[in-house]
């Protein structure tokens, strides 16, 4: 596995691997990889010839008072994961590689699809998102690009961009890894305090408690997002930042009774740490 942290060489391997006829699988990732990142790497490995890992934590994405100087950064470790999942390359650029001036050009997806759940508390968020990874597009040339489901949000951004900008491959969405007590894998997890930690399984069991009401038949969206929102206040750590409905795609009002597909997502904290999570209630 080959460790490229410029633009030109990464370039010049992807012009090797088309010329040769070569299909390109593209995990993008912030780093600090877990079971999530491996399970995206394992399936770009298991349906392309090559496999690009980018490991890059994206300013343009965090806002001012956001975690851009703590984000765990693990390059070392993240390359073996990477290596042991099947990735031909890791491409760990640094911030003046990606953004080498500071006239830039972005990449914004417009309406409610960026401007609800996270967009409202994150406002520059996605269009830091869609902007590094049409650079990643433009670049890595993939066939297929990988993205964890955790990121729901992210994913219909990301979804519409694709649509828009008629970028030329295929979105793999994998579902969310969860660890064995329910919490979902989060590079974000590492900032938890032990007693943060247990009480952000509130989460994971507020959200099942709502899938069960909808097995049962509960059809009303506000009746789930007050089942999940009262769950979730009952642990005295979580302070509620959103527990919404949303139908899907592209995170539309919901309609009564639900039908299709619909998000329910949180995103709550627990002490300093913001943690995303959701599930699909499909009708
Ligand atoms: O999901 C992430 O880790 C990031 O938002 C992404 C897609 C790698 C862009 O920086």
């Amino acid at each position: 596995m080959k460790l490229i942290k410029t633009v030109a060489e990464l370039r010049a391997e992807i012009a090797l691997w088309k010329k040769a006829g070569k299909s390109i699988g593209l995990v993008p990732t912030m780093g600090a990889l877990h079971e999530g990142h491996a399970s995206l790497i394992k399936a770009a490995h298991a349906e392309n010839d090559c496999v690009v890992v980018s490991v890059f934590v994206n300013p343009t994405q965090f806002g001012p008072n956001e975690d851009l100087d703590a984000y765990p950064r693990t390059l070392e470790a993240d390359c073996h994961l990477a290596e042991v999942m099947g990735a031909n390359v890791v491409f760990a650029p640094s911030p003046k590689e990606m953004y080498p001036s500071t006239a830039m050009t972005w990449v914004e997806v417009t309406g409610d699809v960026t401007k609800v759940l996270c967009g409202r508390s994150r406002p520059i968020h996605f269009r830091g998102v869609t902007t590094v990874v049409s650079k990643l597009f433009n670049l890595a040339q993939p066939d297929r690009a990988y993205f964890g489901q955790k990121d729901a949000q992210q994913v219909e951004v990301l979804q519409r961009m694709v649509k828009d900008l008629f970028f030329n491959l295929e979105l793999k969405i994998m579902p969310i890894v969860r660890e064995a007590d329910g919490l979902a894998k989060s590079s974000r997890n590492t900032y938890l305090q032990p007693e943060e930690r247990a009480a952000a399984l509130v989460l994971s069991r507020s959200l099942k408690k709502a899938q069960e009401a909808f097995a049962a038949g509960e059809r009303n969206g506000q009746n789930l997002v007050d089942l999940v929102s009262r769950s979730i206040a009952s642990e005295p750590m979580s302070v509620i930042d959103y527990v919404e409905i949303y139908a899907l795609p592209e995170l539309q009002p919901v309609t009564t009774p639900l039908k299709g597909r619909n998000l329910l997502a949180v995103a709550v904290k627990f002490g300093t740490t913001r943690l995303i999570d959701n599930v699909i209630l499909e009708a």
